[in-house]
């Protein structure tokens, strides 16, 4: 069919805001919000469940096809469902982070969701957030953008959310488990994270959410000017 919008990509390592922004910046546009790292936790949680090992790349296979993620818009927004169960609080532990960042290395479950994503993406009228979007996913998005804090600021937000859910663990533990995550996501075989050479750079150390949000918010606006 024919686009109904833009297509923007948002791509960086995890703490950098990228939900939280993303998330506002879609609901100001009316853009479909699709979080493509919800998506690599659903596939993390039904492996999990179905007892399936994080290398076994025919278990994982056989278990995609039979996987229906999808984006509901109920209680609010953004809940994500799998086979049409509800995981948006089950997808959100520290044990499936780590699972998640150990099966979005294997080429098989990449495969599956890169066709999930663009085919949710292709009509336009979208934000898709991840690690490779602008150079994987979505190469020809309009607009893209590259989010990042320092690995001190992001463990530091990291943190403040886990104590507010009541979890126990240090400032000190959250940024060496933040600075990890980011090895592992930098330094895989199959689409690493790494920053598109046409995206636009928004660091956001030191700023505040309104000013993330209005900078990138100005970017799109005036591209959606342009068409
Ligand atoms: O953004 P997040 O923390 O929910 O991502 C969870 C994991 O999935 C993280 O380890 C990186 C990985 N991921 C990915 O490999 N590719 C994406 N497009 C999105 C997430």
């Amino acid at each position: 069919g024919e686009k109904t919008g833009l297509i923007i990509a948002i791509d960086g390592p995890s703490g950098a805001g990228k939900s939280t922004i993303t998330k506002a910046l879609a609901d100001r546009l009316g853009y479909l919000h699709i979080d493509t790292g919800a998506m690599f936790r659903a596939v993390a949680l039904s492996a999990q469940r179905a007892g399936i090992d994080g290398g076994d790349d025919a278990g994982l296979a056989r278990l995609c096809t039979s996987l229906e993620i999808a984006f509901a818009r109920t209680n609010g927004c953004c809940r994500v469902l799998a086979n049409g169960e509800d995981v948006t609080d089950a997808i959100r532990t520290p044990e499936i982070s780590l699972l998640t960042s150990a099966i979005s290395a294997r080429k098989v479950v990449r495969d599956f969701l890169l066709e999930v994503q663009r085919r949710m993406g292709r009509q336009g009228g979208v934000i898709l957030e991840g690690r490779d979007i602008g150079t994987v996913v979505f190469p020809d998005a309009d607009v893209k953008f590259f989010l990042s804090a320092s690995v001190e600021e992001r463990g530091r937000r990291r943190w403040l959310e886990l104590a507010a859910r009541g979890e126990r663990i240090t400032l000190e533990e959250t940024i060496a488990a933040v600075a990890r995550r980011d090895e592992q996501d930098s330094g895989r075989e199959h689409a690493p994270l790494r920053r598109a050479g046409d995206a636009v750079d928004v660091d956001s150390t030191g700023l505040s959410f309104e000013e993330v949000l209005a900078r990138m918010e100005s970017i799109v606006r005036e591209k959606e000017r342009l068409l």
